[in-house]
């Protein structure tokens, strides 16, 4: 999609469409600043007649409106004044581009100064209505034999007046663009199948994205792993043909001496539950057990895109969990990185399996802090639905960080505790630990304690689990698909690189 900022003065030729923001004020009274009278007018008389009245996300398309600088004209409702915030933007540029969609409308101009009145921060709003425009555009037919031929926003002008469009709003829609562009390219990668999205070509992809890039990327083999003593990936992989792959991301954009911030993403790129196997419906879902790698390999990608002046290292363990006649069965004892030992009860809680591996590594080199992504628990829906990430952390300071990044960037995360009990409830008969506790009792945090084990106590860690966000949030955003994939958490990645120092 193409994104640029223009004066109006500079913009010589009339866009198919041009799209306004309007608020409530007082008494409901509608209002859209730079508005022209007759724009105006258009929604002051819809709202007489009950068809708007300026509500979060409510549109009024108006076809062959024909001022001056558009062909046709779309209001976005922004709700009262006091609520708007940039997740209200994002969330109307995200509606804004579903009714684009709609109306088979390829090309329009953003009227930037109707949306900024409210806001202290004028980038991070122009910020926050790019992605919304962007990462609504999403689409995932490579499949289809013979995709939609109507028109898609592929063309998108912001306009500003504000005294020659400042060097802020230029940097809102220049980081909003790659952000969201991102967050896309990691929900293709949930998107994709895992007969086609396997942890070799997972590896490979990546590589090939992050061509151009001061990123390095380093892929260990099936060899390799073992070598490495990576019993948990190694042995999760065991039950398929399909080899496993442990991705490195490092890109040092600050001097070698600051400690770097380290993102572990799961890469499970297909999840049958192995030996335990899962029950059949459903199943096809297990595609998107890689989206805490998809989404880790999202952030890492508009990291090195923005060129941000921090360290940042990532590791995503891959592989399928099938129940071949390799596999890993119950009762097998398993030996990690770290030489801790585990009885696997359950074969279908492996995330935590291969993600302790990649921890240990990554607590090795000693790094500033650790945030990981995994679609871990099915537990974690029951407690908080598709609306929120679980947060998990023995660090209160690391946990606070993530919240007010997540904050910043519109995602909605919640903590859910993390205690002695929990890591207790872990402990093993046969082995130091077993996988899974007894009873169904707290999963996410047991989960989370497992995981414990694997991260040295002095390393601030974070533990997120987008099991219930990571797709199919049943289109409460306007700005994600249903069903699809939703990048979650990348967006918040990117701001907790920012705020590294
Ligand atoms: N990938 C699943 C978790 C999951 C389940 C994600 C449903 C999204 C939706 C994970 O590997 C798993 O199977 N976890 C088990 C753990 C249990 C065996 C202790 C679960 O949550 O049921
Ligand atoms: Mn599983
Ligand atoms: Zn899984």
């Amino acid at each position: 999609m193409k994104v640029q900022l223009l004066t109006v003065k500079k913009a010589s030729s009339q866009f198919q469409v041009g799209i306004y923001f309007a608020s409530q004020g007082k008494d409901k009274k509608i209002s859209i600043p730079g508005a022209s009278k007759l724009t105006l007018n258009h929604a002051l008389e819809a709202q007489k007649e009950h068809s708007f009245s300026a509500q979060k996300n409510e549109t009024l398309f108006i076809r062959g409106a024909n001022e001056a600088h558009f062909k046709h004209l779309l209001i976005v409702g922004l709700g009262p004044n006091k609520s708007i915030n940039n997740e209200v933007l994002r969330s109307a540029a995200g509606q804004a581009s579903k009714t684009l969609t709609a109306q088979k409308m390829g090309q329009a101009a953003v009227f930037l100064d109707s949306a900024l009145v409210k806001t202290n921060d004028a980038g991070a709003s122009t910020q926050a209505l790019t992605e919304g425009y962007v990462l609504s555009s999403y689409t995932y037919d490579d499949y289809k034999t013979k995709p939609s031929k109507a028109p898609r926003l592929a063309d998108l002008t912001f306009l500003s007046d504000k005294k020659g469009t400042p060097v802020s709003l230029k940097k809102g829609v220049q980081e909003g663009a790659v952000i969201s562009e991102c967050t896309n390219f990691a929900k293709w990668l949930g998107d994709t199948p895992g007969n086609l999205m396997t942890p070799e070509i997972l590896a490979n992809t990546t590589k090939s994205k992050f061509k151009g890039t001061a990123a390095k990327i380093t892929v260990w083999d099936k060899a390799r792993i073992k070598k490495e003593r990576f019993g948990g990936l190694y042995g999760v992989s065991l039950g398929s043909s399909a080899d496993p792959r442990f991705i490195i991301i490092e890109y040092n954009g600050a001097a070698k001496s600051k400690k770097p911030l380290v993102f572990v993403g799961k890469g499970l790129t297909f999840d049958c539950g192995g030996i335990s196997i899962k029950p059949s419906t459903g199943m096809d879902e297990m595609k998107y057990d890689m989206c805490g790698g998809a989404n880790v390999i999202g952030a890492m990608l508009a990291i090195a895109k923005l060129k941000l002046k921090v360290n940042v290292t990532a590791y995503i363990p891959s592989s399928e969990n099938m129940p071949g006649s390799l596999a890993t069965k119950p009762g097998d004892i398993l030996t990690f990185r770290n030489g801790k030992t585990c009885h696997v009860d359950n074969t279908d809680a492996e995330g935590r399996l291969i993600l302790a591996d990649a921890l240990a590594y990554a607590s090795e080199s000693k790094p500033a802090a650790i945030v990981d992504a995994a679609t871990l628990t099915g537990a974690v829906l029951i407690a908080l639905g598709n609306t929120h990430t679980g947060l998990m952390g023995r660090n209160s300071v690391m946990v606070k960080k993530v919240q007010s990044a997540a904050n910043k960037s519109g995602e909605k995360v919640w903590q859910l505790p993390l205690d002695e009990t929990h890591v207790s409830d872990m402990k093993g008969v046969f082995a130091d630990l077993n996988n899974i506790g007894a009873g169904r009792f707290s999963g996410s945090s047991r989960a989370a304690a497992f995981l414990s084990h694997f991260v040295a106590e002095d390393i601030p860690w974070v533990h997120c689990d987008i099991a219930g966000t990571a797709w199919d949030t049943a289109g409460r955003l306007s700005y994600t698909q249903p069903k699809l994939a939703t990048g979650s958490m990348v967006r918040t990645f990117v701001e907790l690189a920012k705020g590294h120092k």
